[in-house]
């Protein structure tokens, strides 16, 4: 099966942005989180909690359903050691954020929200 890059909009629309997308038979969130822009599954490989309505911390996602965390700088992995979220590569190529997807399809945004902060210690 080739892989093909899945175009789901403008740089400028993902900064503190998280949007989740019907890509194939699959939800793909999309965040522009602190450092970059990252995409990932859009349900939790724990109970399909939706991951696009996460909390935030720099780049850590914690799933609104049992809290999870997901280091979105480290492949996705579980900081507990439990199951890793699915991760996929982004690119940018002249301000248009591309993911990259197991076959070739389009994407249908179905969310769009600002990132949720988390409460961060002083
Ligand atoms: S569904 Fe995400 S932690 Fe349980």
């Amino acid at each position: 099966m080739s892989s093909s890059w899945i175009e789901v909009g403008a740089e400028a629309d993902f900064a503190g942005q998280m949007k989740v997308f019907q890509i194939g038979r699959k939800k793909v969130a999309v965040a522009g989180l602190d450092g970059g822009i990252f995409a990932f599954d859009g349900l939790c490989p724990h109970a399909f909690g939706p991951m696009h309505r996460a909390e935030v911390d720099g780049a850590i996602v914690t799933c609104p359903y049992h809290a999870w965390r997901f280091d979105l700088r480290d492949a996705g992995r579980e900081i507990h050691g439990y199951r890793p979220l699915a991760m996929y590569d982004v690119k940018v190529e002249a301000g248009i954020v591309h993911v990259l997807f197991e076959a070739a399809a389009s994407a249908v945004v179905l969310d769009s929200r600002p990132c949720k902060l988390s409460y961060v210690a002083a």
